[in-house]
């Protein structure tokens, strides 16, 4: 995939969001804090993951871009509630302030949670048309699951847990932050690809496949996210650098070191390239996007 064909994806995700998120409906307040979190640059991997994946189902993407803008709503709710002073306390986002720093905490937190119901509501709309309810069904199924107290919501839990105890719990720190990644960041991923694979009516066995490209991609994504926490500039990243040394959060970076880090991160890429070949073939859109989040600077 070209830088080209990325901006394309981007540019198509970004118009069905503006065209689905309500900017000045009631309360005004409410909805210029979810329009701040959402319209704010995010990379939209998601979404445009779901789009790739349909694609190599042997679907028409932009049947299903509407749908997969349910990814995005629920992932910038996530954003918004990580970034909360009880979380991580992040003061930056997205290259701008967050939204309990240019709103307030009242105001962030039900942004999130009314970012959470819209992307579900997304889901269950869309695609639309009573030929699509079974396959709707599924996918409201499948998001909901991935984002619950077993997925991305109990890693958060868990990753606030680990917090402070980089060193110090009975259980192998290594699995217990592989546990960690798979579930607050691996989940939701995951089902972004799923979700294309399931919009298009493949077989369960297929749907497994893509299943495991997207649990590992999500590994690799959090791995990336790790090291660039550690590595790159706050201009680079639309967000603070260097917090999770600072408040002793169990990552790969502060758990393994950068050069293990980089080097698991590498082998990811390469298992997650022979993955995509079995979907695809050789050198197709999931392959170049596995590089892409293997690779990212931001
Ligand atoms: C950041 O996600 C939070 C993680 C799950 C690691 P992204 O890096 O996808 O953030 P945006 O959407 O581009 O802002
Ligand atoms: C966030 O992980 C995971 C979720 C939002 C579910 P991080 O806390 O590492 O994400 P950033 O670094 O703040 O984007
Ligand atoms: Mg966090
Ligand atoms: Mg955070
Ligand atoms: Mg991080």
């Amino acid at each position: 995939m070209t830088d080209r064909m990325l901006d394309r994806e981007r540019a198509a995700v970004e118009s069905a969001l503006a065209r689905l998120l309500p900017v000045d409906a009631w309360p005004e307040r409410l909805h210029r804090a979810m329009a701040h979190a959402v319209f704010a640059g995010g990379k939209r991997i998601r979404p445009i993951l779901a789009r790739l994946a349909s694609r190599a189902a042997g679907s028409d993407p932009d049947v299903i871009t509407e749908a997969a803008c349910g990814l995005e709503f629920i992932h910038t709710y996530s954003l918004i509630h990580d970034d909360l002073p009880a979380f991580d306390d992040d003061v930056l986002r997205r290259g701008k302030p967050t939204v309990h720093v240019a709103f307030d905490e009242a105001t962030a937190i039900l942004a999130g949670d009314a970012l959470l119901t819209e992307g579900l509501l997304v889901l269950a709309r869309y695609p639309c048309g009573p030929d699509w309810a079974a396959r709707r069904a599924e996918a409201v199924a499948l998001v909901a699951e991935a984002v619950s107290a077993r997925g991305m919501v109990g890693g958060q839990m868990e990753d606030v847990e680990a917090t402070g105890q980089v060193e110090s719990r009975e259980e192998d720190p290594k699995l217990r932050l592989e546990r960690i990644h798979r579930a607050k960041t691996g989940c939701l991923l995951a089902a972004s690809v799923e979700l294309g694979a399931v919009l298009a009516g493949v077989s369960d066995d297929v749907r497994r496949k893509f299943a495991d490209f997207g649990a590992g991609l999500g590994l690799a994504f959090q791995i990336g996210d790790d090291i660039l926490d550690a590595t790159a500039s706050a201009q680079d990243l639309g967000k603070s650098p260097g917090k999770d040394a600072e408040a002793g959060k169990l990552t790969y970076a502060t758990l393994y070191g950068l050069d293990t880090a980089r080097r698991r991160l590498a082998d990811l890429e390469e298992q997650l390239i022979g993955e995509a070949a079995e979907i695809e073939g050789p050198d197709g859109d999931l392959a170049a996007i596995a590089r892409f989040v293997a690779r990212r600077r931001s």
